[in-house]
């Protein structure tokens, strides 16, 4: 056996094979807390990052730890409109710019998250999105921050959660915030005004619900793909969709049906990213080892797949530690144990979930 990167990264064959290794042959490969996420990812054209809080920034471990392993990050909540303009006019960056200056510094590229959605809308929007003006108060928004962050924010979020089919309008249209009836015009508009505010800048629309074998994931993933066709068709500049991938142990997952969903969007010219990858382990048993281990295999399942697929350029975690997961407030489990929903402990020592993701990394085609 021959000491590769693979070996290093799938923790349980390093065991089996270290019999067989030399001191010299293990000196050329340095131990495998050295390399972060990021560099086994960019060994094959990928990248990887997580969402970030600016309170973070200031813990030393926790920034480190970030810095080691990403070479991306995303704002978690510092670049949504409610947190950006409370008051009308009234604009309020002090934590998105904690952010970009953490990234410049670093050196990590930055998305920006989210120029529209619509469940941070600020309140004194929410009457104006019910009227026929809607349009220039949302591109008012877009325009603002993309202008604000231009040649910071390498790719936008610029539209997230559009589509809801349960809500049985048009297009499988969310009809959320603005009251019955709407259509793409609002999308379309917020693409072209991102794109004027800021030319390099790639534009995705962000989404969940995507990734199961469910009647509901069926309708999701058709309306999405019929909304981005609809975009490209009418030479609408998008470049991207992310994948939020918020997924969870036990789901119905079918490689096949998510493999072509992947290939029909690549086939519209469009790249991915798993924008917001976390695992729910509601489904899963209550000890650690044996819930840590069914999050990873379930990670590792849908990483395969996800990464197979050219066009899909990297992964971000939707935060690193268990204790900073959304999944802390919205994934309570039923015997109200704490959620182990991420590659990190909460004193940040790697968990099999981060295995997965190298592992994935590690076996994915060349981009
Ligand atoms: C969540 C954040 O994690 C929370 O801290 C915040 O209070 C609400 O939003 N889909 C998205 C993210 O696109 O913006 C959401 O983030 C999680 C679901």
């Amino acid at each position: 056996m021959t000491l590769t990167r693979r070996n290093f990264v799938a923790g349980g064959s390093l065991a089996l094979g270290l019999g067989s290794l030399t001191t010299a042959a293990l000196k050329k490969e340095p131990p495998i807390s050295t390399k972060g996420l990021k560099d086994i990812a960019a060994r094959r054209g990928l990248s990887f990052g997580c969402a970030v809080r600016d309170q973070h920034l200031s813990d030393k471990l926790l920034s480190g730890t970030i810095t080691h392993e990403c070479d991306i990050v995303v704002a978690e909540v510092a670049m949504k409109w409610a947190i950006n303009e409370p008051l009308k006019d009234d604009f309020q960056y002090n934590a998105a710019d904690n952010i970009v200056r953490f990234a410049r510094i670093n050196r990590l590229a930055l998305r920006g998250h989210t120029a529209f959605w619509y469940r941070s809308v600020p309140q004194w929007a929410t009457g104006l999105l019910r009227d026929r003006y809607r349009e220039k108060v949302i591109t008012d928004r877009v325009t603002e921050v993309v202008r604000r962050y231009k040649g910071e924010v390498s790719e936008w979020d610029v539209v997230n959660e559009a589509i809801e089919p349960r809500d049985g309008q048009f297009r499988g249209l969310r009809t959320a915030p603005f009251g019955a009836s709407t259509g793409i015009q609002y999308i379309a508009d917020s693409f072209h005004a991102a794109h004027e505010a800021d030319y390099d800048a790639k534009l995705f629309y962000n989404d969940y619900g995507l990734e199961y074998d469910t009647p509901q994931e069926d309708a999701r993933r058709a309306a999405v793909l019929a909304l981005l066709t609809d975009l490209k068709r009418q030479n609408v500049p998008i470049h991207g969709l992310g994948l939020q991938t918020h997924a969870g142990v036990g789901r119905r997952f079918d490689a096949v049906k998510y493999r072509l969903f992947l290939k029909n969007v690549a086939d519209l010219g469009l790249i991915m990213r798993l924008t917001e990858f976390d695992v729910a382990d509601r489904n899963a048993p209550p000890g650690f080892v044996e819930r840590d281990k069914a999050v990873a295999a379930h990670a590792s399942e849908l990483l395969h797949v996800a990464l197979d697929e050219r066009a899909v350029k990297g992964i971000l975690c939707w935060g690193l530690r268990d204790q900073d997961s959304w999944l802390a407030q919205n994934g309570k489990r039923k015997d109200g144990l704490a959620p182990r929903p991420l590659p990190f402990t909460d004193d940040l020592r790697p968990k099999p979930l981060r295995s997965s993701i190298a592992e994935a990394f590690a076996n994915a085609p060349d981009r």
